[in-house]
């Protein structure tokens, strides 16, 4: 079962965000199924450090995207970002001992932060600024 599912909620309100987001959520359960499908922790930690590197390379893409463009909320909009990647890492470190992940918990917490980030940080940008470039 996928681990995440796209809501309506998640949207920006901009096709190619949007499709942009998408992605990354079919990313993440694409590597869930992965892990899901082998045991053990390397399987675990190279879940975690996948997932990881897939979001923040997205954030990389608009915090930088922010910068060029001289964004006036850009120190708001990364430290949302943060907070997530802090989140992550917490999670990272809790499951570091255990040999399973809790799929329920980490969902929770990913879609109760791509709900509200979606929907107001990256709507707010994308509004102003575009879509930005790859
Ligand atoms: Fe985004
Ligand atoms: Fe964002």
């Amino acid at each position: 079962m996928a681990l995440l599912q796209w809501k309506d909620q998640y949207s920006a309100g901009i096709e190619a965000v949007d499709h942009e987001h998408r992605e990354l959520i079919d990313l993440i359960n694409k590597l869930h199924d992965e892990m899901s499908s082998q045991a053990g922790k390397p399987a675990i930690d190279a879940f975690f450090g996948d997932l990881f590197k897939a979001i923040s390379t997205h954030f990389a893409l608009e915090e930088r995207f922010m910068r060029e463009r001289k964004y006036g909320e850009l120190a708001q909009h990364k430290h949302d970002h943060e907070r997530l990647l802090d989140e992550i890492r917490d999670i990272m470190d809790d499951f570091a001992e255990h040999e399973e992940v809790a799929a329920a918990e980490l969902a929770t917490r990913l879609e109760l932060w791509f709900g509200r980030h979606f929907e107001t940080h990256d709507a707010r940008l994308h509004k102003v600024l575009g879509v930005h470039p790859h």
